[in-house]
């Protein structure tokens, strides 16, 4: 039996700590239907003035909140979230601006919608919201 894997992938819309208005990800809204055991790449573009940019990718299953799958940077092997898998792959290319993110072995648990999102360059001072109880 067939078994289907939805995944949708779209701009984050859940960007908290965007500061630079020059930096943004232009990833266009795309689905995929495909099947268990598959694989699928999700593309995501991304324009930052940032020598060293930061690419994150969420998944949000309906109705929860998105989770944290993996971040990306230039240097380094970046961040691995509490959501991601071995069959989750993602690197910077530096050449075309892009994160792509492919997903391995779909299983029916993938059925999601992907987010991809750009985080500012982490300086010294991370990055503490205020808000005061008034
Ligand atoms: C994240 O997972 C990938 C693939 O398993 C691994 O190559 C990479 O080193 C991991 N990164 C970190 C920061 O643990
Ligand atoms: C980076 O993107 C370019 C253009 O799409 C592509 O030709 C190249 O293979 C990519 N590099 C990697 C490491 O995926």
């Amino acid at each position: 039996m067939t078994r289907w894997v939805k995944i949708f992938s779209t701009v984050a819309s859940i960007c908290t700590v965007c500061r630079a208005v020059m930096d943004s990800v232009t990833q266009t809204a795309s689905h995929a239907v495909s099947t268990e055991g598959e694989t699928v790449t999700l593309a995501c573009g991304y324009k930052s003035t940032s020598d060293n940019p930061f690419l994150l990718w969420y998944k949000q299953r309906l109705s929860k909140v998105p989770v944290y799958l993996l971040g990306r940077a230039k240097y380094g092997h970046g961040d691995n979230g509490t959501e991601f898998s071995e069959r989750f792959q993602s690197k910077l290319n530096l050449s075309s601006s892009s994160v792509p993110l492919t997903i391995r072995n779909l299983q029916v648990s993938d059925s999601a919608v992907y987010y991809c999102a750009l985080q500012p360059t982490v300086t010294t001072t991370p990055y503490t919201p205020h808000r005061k109880a008034t």
